[in-house]
Formats: C-alpha cells, structure tokens, sequence
C-alpha cells in the first residue's frame, strides 16, 4: 500500500533518474512531530497595502515562530505570512506580487505561504473583485511551488479563531492542505490551557474506527488529551478493539446504517458519558458503478451509510440532551463531492450532500451553545479503500496533486484534529479539502 516511488525518488539515484527524464520529484512531507518547531526556518511577515496588523506578529511570536519583517534582506525562510486584508482595488494587488515574488525562492523546502484577506461580501464590486482575485494568486502559485511547500489562504471575516488557524496552517499538521481558501467567522474560540492537549476533558466518537482514516482521527483525538468512543460495524470486532486498546478508547458496536442507530448511540452516550463533545462522521463506503449500470442496492446502500445516517444521527443529537454546549462535528466529505468522479454518481451524491448538510446546518450548530459543524474533503489518500483501484490507476492518481502524492490519513486526522478543537469555533459551516491541490476536477 506504501508508496514505492516516493521512496525511491528521494534516493540519490532515483532523484538523478527522475531528474534526468523530467519524472515527478515529489518530497518526503513535514509532518507534526510532539516537540518540533512550528516551522524550519523563521516566519517573513508582510502586508499588501501598509501596516501589517500588530496583532498578527504577537500571535505568530506566541505560537514560537521566529518573526522578520518585510524590510529583512535575503534570508531562508519557513513561511512567508502576507496580511492582504486591506486589499480593495485591483491595483493594490501589485502588493501582494511586490512582497511574494523576490522571496520565494528563499523558501525552504515544505516551507508555507498563507495569506490573510477578508472574504468578498457582496457590499461594492470593485472591492468583492479584488478580494476574489487573491484566492486565484493562491491556487495558482500553490501549483508552482515546490519541494513540498504549500500555499493556503485566510479568508478573516473575524480574528476568533485566527490563532489556532495560523497554527495549523504553518505546522506539519497541515502538510496536505494546499491551495485552499478557508473562511475564519465569528464565534467562541477560546485558546487551549495547553496548545499539545486542545481536547483534554473532552468526549469524542468517531464512526468506522476500526482502520483507516477512522483510526488515524482516533489517535490523533486521543493525542490531543480526548476520551475517545471508537465506533465501527459489529463485524469490526476485534480490529476495532485493538483500535481502541492502542489509544485507551472504548467501543461502540454501531452501524451507522441501521434506522435504529441514533438511539442506540444516545442510550450509550446517556448510560456512558457526561454528553458527547466531538463527533466525527467518518464511516464511509463505495460502491462504484457507471450510472448506465447502477443497481438500486449499490446506490442505496451508499446514500445510506455516507449521508442519511449523518442526517439522521446529527438530528437525534440536537433533539437530546447528549450534545454538550461548544460541540464540534466533523463529517467525512470527499473531493468527489466537489469535482465529481466517473463511476461514482452514488458516492459524489452522498459527498456533495454531506457539503449542503454542513452549511445548513452551521446556524443550528450555532445555536447550540455555539457549536460548530464543519466537512473535511480528502482527496486522494492511501487506505485500504484506496488500494482496491487497481495499480496503474493508483499510481498515476497518487502523482496527480501540486505535492504529487497521496495524502495519509494521518493528515486528514490532524485537520479533524483541528477543527474539533475550541480554538476552531469560528470555522462553521466550512469544507476544508485535504488533498495536496489535487489537479483533476475542481
Ligand atoms: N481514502 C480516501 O482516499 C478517501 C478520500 C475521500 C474521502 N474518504 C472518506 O473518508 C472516510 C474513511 O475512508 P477510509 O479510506 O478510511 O475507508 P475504509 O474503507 O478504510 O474504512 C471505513 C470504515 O468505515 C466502517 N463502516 C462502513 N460501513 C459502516 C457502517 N454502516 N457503520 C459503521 N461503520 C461502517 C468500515 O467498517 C471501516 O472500518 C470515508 O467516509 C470515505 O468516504 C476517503
């Protein structure tokens, strides 16, 4: 399942071949490690149109970067962080070049471009279209850097949650997050007593826990100081126990599926918990087929476990008494459900729904003693899912990215990680894709 060519094109003679006969060179990616620095080199910070907002270099200081301004000469940098939000006409936009283009090539390799604008919102023209054309410099110089760098952006309708997102777009945590814009709304984010455990005291379940990127979410939502309920098919058994045993989690046998779900989940949470934190809509199946020869039971049995059960189970939860006040949902999207994907009308639906669940439902999150609900779209990652599709196919969708690699699930957890975390809360509504810029579809 691992990939053998990333393997052998970071060995000198592969990287020589590759080089050679112009073959993607894609790099080993930094990813968190407990301990690490924020970023490996210092943080060059810049503005568009002026004065950079003082708040913006004490946030990146506290989060233990190393902080240079736009006047610094030279220099080798970790990320390059551009404050755009005073951008309004087209001609300022020649701000963000004028900070950008001379300092790229000083970027170290899985170094970090993240720019900070506001969002367009609809009040003039000129502004909404200035505003909009910084999301086209992201994605399209996202796809031109190199050495496992990434370009991301802010959009900053209010500052709540600006700490945490600056954290996590800077680390390794978002190693295949690339080229997406991300809105930062209002809402309660308070900062964690400790930034290493953002979820110590609280509940967490995550659905289809036994393997995968269910099991990578559980671990990394144990790591960050959760209790974890791991919850998977009956048949799941005994990968689910291990699952849990390697975390110190419990099971749950529960098919999300199944009509009589929500209520089994609510009587385990009442009989279990103090109330449920976090939930993780993470159980997912395929069933490919073109639509000419579609099935009634593949399509159903899709629509069934990817979304009704969402609905469903999101529903029970608000009506209860088991979701506490500042809870997180997170649901399991896919770039599928952004782009579509042939053979896959049934699962696109169920990926694009679970995209118009997440928005509807944001202002009744809100509601909710403000919580949050938000979808995280991988794109390409190496699962056992993925390594059904036969070789050829694998290999060429692997390469298909700006990072030119799959995603683990490891960064899709961290991404859960982050949006389940209190400094999140105010992302509502939002889909972050995780999928190293994938070049195919949207
Ligand atoms: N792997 C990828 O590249 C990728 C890309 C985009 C989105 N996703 C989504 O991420 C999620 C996890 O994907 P994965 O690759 O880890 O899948 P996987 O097939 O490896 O694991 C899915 C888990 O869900 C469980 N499950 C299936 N039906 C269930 C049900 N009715 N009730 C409870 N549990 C059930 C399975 O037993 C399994 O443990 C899915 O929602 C998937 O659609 C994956």
């Amino acid at each position: 399942m691992g990939d053998r060519y990333l393997g052998l094109v970071n060995s000198p003679i592969g990287s020589a071949v590759a080089s050679r006969f112009g073959l993607p060179r894609p790099v080993v990616l930094r990813r968190h490690e407990p301990d690490a620095p924020l970023l490996p080199g210092p943080v060059l910070l810049g503005a568009a149109t002026g004065g950079v907002a003082p708040r913006l270099a004490e946030l990146l200081s506290a989060a233990g970067a190393d902080v240079a301004t736009a006047d610094a000469e030279g220099g080798a940098w970790g990320a390059l962080v551009l404050d755009a939000t005073d951008v309004s006409t087209p001609e300022q936009l020649a701000g963000v070049r004028t900070f950008l283009a001379g300092r790229l090539r000083g970027l170290l390799p899985c170094g970090r471009v993240l720019v900070l604008a506001k969002p367009p919102d609809g009040t003039d023209i000129t502004i909404d279209a200035s505003r909009q054309a910084i999301d086209g410099i992201v994605r399209s110089l996202a796809k031109e850097l190199q050495r496992g760098a990434t370009a991301n952006l802010l959009l900053v309708e209010d500052e709540a949650s600006l700490e945490s997102a600056l954290r996590f777009f800077l680390s390794g945590k978002s190693a295949y997050v690339d080229g997406q814009p991300l809105r930062l709304g209002t809402g309660l984010a308070p900062a964690p007593a400790d930034w290493e455990l953002p979820l110590a005291g609280k509940t967490a379940l995550v659905t289809g826990a036994a393997r995968g990127i269910g099991a990578a979410i559980s671990a990394v939502l144990a790591r960050d100081g959760a209790r974890v309920i791991v919850a998977d098919l009956p048949q799941a058994g005994e990968t689910l126990a291990a699952v849990a045993n390697r975390i110190g989690g419990t099971t749950l046998h529960l098919d999300v599926a199944s009509p009589a779900a929500p209520e089994r989940l609510l009587d385990y949470l009442a009989a279990h918990t103090d109330g449920l934190d976090v939930l993780i809509h993470n159980a997912g199946i395929t069933r490919d087929k073109r639509l000419a020869n579609m099935k009634p039971e593949p399509w159903d049995a899709v629509i069934g476990v990817n979304l009704t059960s969402q609905l469903r189970i999101n529903a029970a939860l608000l009506d209860s008494d088991q979701l506490r006040d500042r809870a997180r949902v997170v649901c399991l999207s896919s770039t599928t459900g952004v782009s579509g994907n042939r053979g896959q009308t049934n699962y696109g639906a169920t990926k694009a729904g679970v995209i118009g669940l997440v928005r509807s439902s944001a202002p009744r999150f809100a509601a909710h003693g403000n919580s949050t609900i938000n979808a995280i779209a991988p794109g390409f990652i190496d699962t056992e899912m993925t390594a059904k599709m036969p070789m050829a196919t694998r290999e060429v969708a692997r390469r298909l990215s700006s990072l030119q690699q799959a995603g683990l699930p490891i960064d899709v957890a961290e991404a859960v990680a982050w949006l389940s975390s209190p400094g999140a809360g105010g992302v509502n509504g939002q889909v972050l894709r995780v999928c190293g810029q994938n070049l195919v579809g949207a």
